[in-house]
């Protein structure tokens, strides 16, 4: 069993510089629990279970409620992700929902273990550091299109986003490259991601494929013109 924990830890991002020692000893402190598809891990302003959660397989999404019951997702996390530092580190309520968009494996950690852990693996917080950097970064860009962009600007500006964070670049028969956003989000979840409603985003979506920027299949998304698309985000 442990041995299966270590493989799976080996996988998680944040661990990637400890070594085998480091790394049996922190498999006695993780607990691996699965979920279905669609099940909420973490809710937002919940104070009750302190702990850290850790990818070993399947995605989840990050996203707040408004007054007006509307969902807006901050982040689509993934295998060697972690979720649920932000409570253990500050100590007040949880600041997100979690769900998971397919099933998955969870590696969980108390916070005693968590707090203990970082005091002693400096390496950890420094990976941890520079995650949380990154997250902030991503946010503030969010922040900034979602107050000075046009709605089309901002959903563009989301299939750039996805484009650059998981897209991968293939060669077409007839010579040319595109790029593919695999198993990609729903119309809901564009739009959640875009600040708009998901009659908007297939409107824009349609236009997008009519000017041949894009085609959208069942499972993928494939962008033929990235330039069409930076064209709009940079319009705003
Ligand atoms: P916590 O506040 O404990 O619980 C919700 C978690 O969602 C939070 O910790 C972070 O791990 C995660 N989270 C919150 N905001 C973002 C964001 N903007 N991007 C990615 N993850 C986030």
């Amino acid at each position: 069993m442990d041995n299966n924990v270590v493989g799976l830890l080996k996988g998680v991002e944040l661990f990637s510089e400890l070594n085998e020692e480091q790394l049996a000893m922190l498999a006695n402190l993780v607990v691996v629990q699965n979920f279905n598809r669609d099940e909420t891990v973490v809710l937002e302003g919940d104070s009750s279970m302190q702990a850290l959660y850790l990818i070993a397989s399947g995605s989840v999404q990050v996203y707040m409620t408004g007054v007006d019951g509307r969902e807006t997702i901050l982040s689509f996390l993934e295998r060697g992700d972690f979720f649920g530092e932000m409570s253990l580190i500050d100590g007040e309520p949880r600041s997100a929902s979690v769900r998971t968009v397919t099933d998955a494996q969870m590696l969980i950690i108390h916070r005693e273990s968590f707090i203990q852990l970082l005091r002693q693996t400096p390496e950890i917080s420094m990976a941890l550091l520079s995650e949380i950097s990154k997250r902030l970064r991503k946010a503030n860009k969010q922040i900034g299109s979602l107050s000075t962009m046009s709605v089309s600007g901002r959903v563009a500006g989301t299939l750039l986003n996805l484009m650059e964070e998981r897209g991968v670049r293939i060669h077409t028969d007839n010579g040319t490259m595109v790029t593919v956003i695999h198993n990609r989000p729903t119309q809901q979840q564009l739009a959640d991601m875009s600040g708009t409603t998901r009659e908007t985003v297939s409107r824009i979506c349609s236009m997008l494929v009519k000017a041949g920027a894009i085609a959208m299949t069942g499972k993928d998304i494939v962008i033929f013109d990235e330039n069409a698309l930076q064209e709009k985000a940079a319009k705003g």
